[in-house]
């Protein structure tokens, strides 16, 4: 038997939110807002009813931490303003019909991005815990965003060679520190866009000499258009596949 501690920080997330919600923040676009709410409450939820069991697989164990992680994140959408301003100005005026989510999580990017109209046809997430993809399901089904769902790792992804050469887009938003095999994901993501795809990543600055993302994909056949540092503390930078 395990016993978990709740931490304390997930309930003032939660506040957070809904504070930011009255206070002010409900003038940013309701779509983002309505994606953060059934975000963070789903997985609020979901977090609760998880805690009462005692005796959870480790796997299960990571998601939990993982979905403390995002709805902590989550909960605090506003920042990730910036992010979404520039992957719709990144993204606006491309034909983008399939898109790649790594380490996807809720995939709140991919679909405000669809919810935009900047991203269409197929998408498909990718993620370690599937517990976190069934919380993706919920959020995609709330925001009528039709998705495939894989559970997979970052260092074994299932459909490289089904899918090379194929994506328009692949996105990593804060998952690249999750695998010691960084630069071979990058290489499978390279493998897996189309020629001229895109690749869009955001990564904590602290991160960035471990897991040198934007140097790395410039030696492995991309070329970074934009690279922005936000909030002090976050990279977010979108390369295009050169061949
Ligand atoms: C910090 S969250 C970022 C989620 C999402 N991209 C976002 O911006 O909201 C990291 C995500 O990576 C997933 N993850 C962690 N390690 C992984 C791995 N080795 N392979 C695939 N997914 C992984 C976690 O389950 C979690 O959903």
């Amino acid at each position: 038997m395990r016993t978990v501690l709740v931490m304390p920080e997930t309930a003032a997330s939660w506040l957070n939110f809904v504070s930011a919600h009255l206070f002010g923040f409900a003038q940013f676009d309701p779509i983002m807002l309505n994606l953060a709410a059934v975000s963070a409450h789903s997985g609020y939820r979901n977090f609760q009813l998880q805690y009462q069991q005692l005796d959870l697989p480790e796997e299960e164990m990571n998601g939990m931490r993982e979905m403390a992680y995002l709805m902590t994140a989550r909960a605090n959408v506003f920042q990730d303003i910036p992010v979404v301003e520039h992957l719709v100005e990144w993204t606006s005026g491309r034909k983008i019909s399939k898109t790649l989510d790594m380490a996807s999580g809720f995939g709140l990017m991919p679909a405000y991005l669809r919810s935009k109209g900047h991203i269409k046809g197929q998408l498909i997430l990718l993620d370690r815990s599937s517990m976190i993809l069934e919380q993706a399901k919920t959020m995609m089904a709330s925001c009528n965003t039709k998705a495939t769902f894989h559970q997979g790792l970052l260092e074994a992804i299932p459909f490289t060679e089904i899918y090379r050469d194929y994506f328009d887009l692949i996105t990593c938003f804060n998952g690249i520190y999750c695998t010691k095999q960084w630069r071979k994901t990058l290489v499978d993501a390279r493998d897996m866009c189309a020629p001229n795809g895109l690749l869009a990543m955001s990564q904590k600055l602290v991160s960035c000499r471990e897991y040198d993302a934007m140097g790395y994909v410039q030696d492995i056949g991309f070329d970074v258009i934009d690279g922005i540092v936000i909030n002090d503390d976050q990279l977010i930078f979108l390369a295009q596949k050169t061949c």
